[in-house]
């Protein structure tokens, strides 16, 4: 075999288990659970590779509960991955306890009010298997006056 098959046979080994390094899962510590939700939100909300998010960390047949996107985490990367980088996402909190993740996030978009979003995902040792999100949105006109993140210098 010449050498340079070899090395690509070595890169794409390395390659596929990278993305298949969480899923399926492995059992997993709530410290390393937290060590793999930061680099999914960093991956998802911060560089906006909602690909990479999702293959490294989340489930092929991965539960979810919003009501615009069917399960399976593919529609989820079809649904988002030009979404996502069209906000500005500021992260405001982070948490994982009892195999589930979540985060706190504020949501700008260009024309729109700005969202408050809770996205919860529950894991399966190293991998995600399931989300639900709650989405806020800022209405000029609302009863109460106070801004979503009011105190927190986000608006
Ligand atoms: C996103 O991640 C995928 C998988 O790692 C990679 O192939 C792609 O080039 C990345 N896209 C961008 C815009 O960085
Ligand atoms: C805010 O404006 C919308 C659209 O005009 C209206 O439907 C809604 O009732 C208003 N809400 C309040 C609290 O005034």
């Amino acid at each position: 075999m010449k050498f340079t098959s070899i090395l690509t046979l070595i890169a794409f080994g390395l390659a596929e288990r990278a993305a298949a390094a969480n899923c399926p899962a492995r059992p997993a510590t709530t410290a390393e659970q937290k060590v793999l939700f930061d680099q999914f939100i960093n991956s998802f909300y911060v560089k906006k590779n909602v690909t990479e998010a999702m293959l490294n960390h989340v489930h092929e047949n991965y539960i979810q509960h919003n009501q615009n996107v069917p399960s399976g985490r593919q529609n989820a990367i079809d649904r988002l991955k030009n979404y996502i980088p069209t906000m500005k996402a500021t992260i405001v909190k982070t948490s994982v306890s009892d195999s589930t993740g979540w985060v706190l996030v504020k949501q700008d978009i260009v024309g729109k009010p700005y969202n408050a979003v809770v996205d919860i995902f529950r894991f399966d040792g190293t991998c995600i298997v399931e989300h639900w999100d709650v989405i806020d949105s800022k209405k000029a006109n609302a009863t109460n006056p106070l801004a979503l993140f009011d105190g927190q210098n986000l608006g």
